[in-house]
């Protein structure tokens, strides 16, 4: 055997990490290595001896090639099975957890009202928060200087010469029009979202929620509205014994309109929901008006409906006994920990709409 070939199989073979086995490459292949060198005298030689050296010069290239890259092999698997040793993790130890996060009651009510009414066939529903004054109020029976237009304090929003004027959508009624407006009927949605008023004190905050809720079909009435709000309530405060009064009231977008009270009492010196030892309001609705429904391009005398807005955080005020409507959005985490709900352990609706 070529004496290179016997010393460089030597080195590889010494070599204990990548480092060192690669100067052994250098010196034996690389640019000036001596086996590279060797090569080069082929070059000089007469062809009779070339034919005899240039297979032995090439086969000793060839075996310390061959040399180097098993031994490369073996030592990044070496390397391999040293991590596999040491790295080991055990799955089964307990972690930090970090700080958890919880679920805003506003957040966990408008998904019960989700669950609630996807069980009576109603879809979810959305629209713009930054609203044109037509589907606000126009379109909903408000016209221009319509007195209305004053029960709902008003955020404008400053529009451009000539540009359609906008405001911060002061009800969740708009959707109504927009529901209306982009799909064919019959129609069961509800609609979600904040809404927007000048306003504040302990009950009211100048950003809150609402649900709106809006059927159009054939032949619907006053009934189908009390069975579908008692039924809902029901299912919310999950109590049978909810009690709901339907008192005649105003609303422009609605004919009749009728202001919804539930029957409350007493539990462990708390004011509950249920029972009827006083009264208090919950939400608008009514009989969707001709009118609205004439603005969306559907024949009144085809289609009719009911529809209602309610709150959703005087929702999550009575189920879940917050007292503050100003906390819901001071962003204290005291609160949130309090009051939210921690994600996976959230209260199911124990019975959901039952038959
Ligand atoms: N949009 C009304 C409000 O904000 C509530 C309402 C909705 C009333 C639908 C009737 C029908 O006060």
């Amino acid at each position: 055997m070529h004496e290179l070939q016997t010393r460089f199989e030597a080195e590889v073979a010494a070599a204990g990490d990548a480092a060192a086995l690669d100067a052994v490459r250098v010196a034996a292949l690389g640019k000036s290595g001596e086996i590279t060198q060797l090569l080069k005298t082929l070059g000089k030689m007469d062809p009779e001896t070339r034919k005899v050296e240039g297979p032995k010069i090439h086969a000793v290239r060839e075996a310390v090639q061959a040399a180097i890259t098993h031994k490369k092999d073996a030592l990044e698997q070496a390397e391999l099975d040293a991590r596999l040793a040491t790295e080991r993790l055990d799955l089964s130890l307990p972690t930090d957890t970090g700080p958890k996060g919880s679920i805003h009651p506003v957040s966990q009510v408008m998904d019960e009202l989700a669950e609630i009414f996807a069980d009576l066939g109603f879809a979810v529903a959305e629209g713009p928060e930054v609203e044109d004054d037509w589907h606000n109020f126009t379109a909903l029976n408000i016209p221009e200087a319509h007195p209305a237009r004053a029960m709902q304090d008003t955020f404008y929003v400053e529009a451009g010469e000539g540009e359609t004027p906008l405001v911060l959508r002061t009800h969740t009624s708009p959707v109504q029009i927009r529901t209306m407006m982009s799909g064919k009927p019959p129609f069961r949605i509800i609609a979600p979202g904040r809404v927007y008023r000048s306003d504040s004190d302990a009950t009211h905050t100048p950003m809150f929620h609402q649900v709106e809720g809006l059927v159009i079909d054939k032949n619907i009435h006053l009934g189908h509205l009390k069975w579908t709000l008692e039924t809902f309530l029901k299912a919310f405060f999950e109590r049978d014994d909810v009690v709901l009064r339907m008192r005649p009231s105003y609303f422009p977008f609605t004919e009749p309109s009728a202001e919804v009270d539930v029957g409350w009492s007493t539990e462990k010196g708390r004011r509950v929901v249920g029972g009827s030892e006083g009264w208090m309001e919950v939400l608008g609705s009514g009989m969707v008006h001709p009118k609205v429904i004439e603005a969306c391009g559907l024949d009144p005398n085809e289609w009719q409906g009911f529809a209602f807005g309610c709150g959703i955080d005087r929702l999550a005020m009575l189920k879940y006994g917050m007292d503050d409507l100003r906390a819901f959005f001071d962003g204290d985490l005291r609160w949130l920990r309090h009051y939210g709900f921690r994600f996976l352990d959230v209260p199911t609706l124990s019975a959901g709409v039952g038959a």
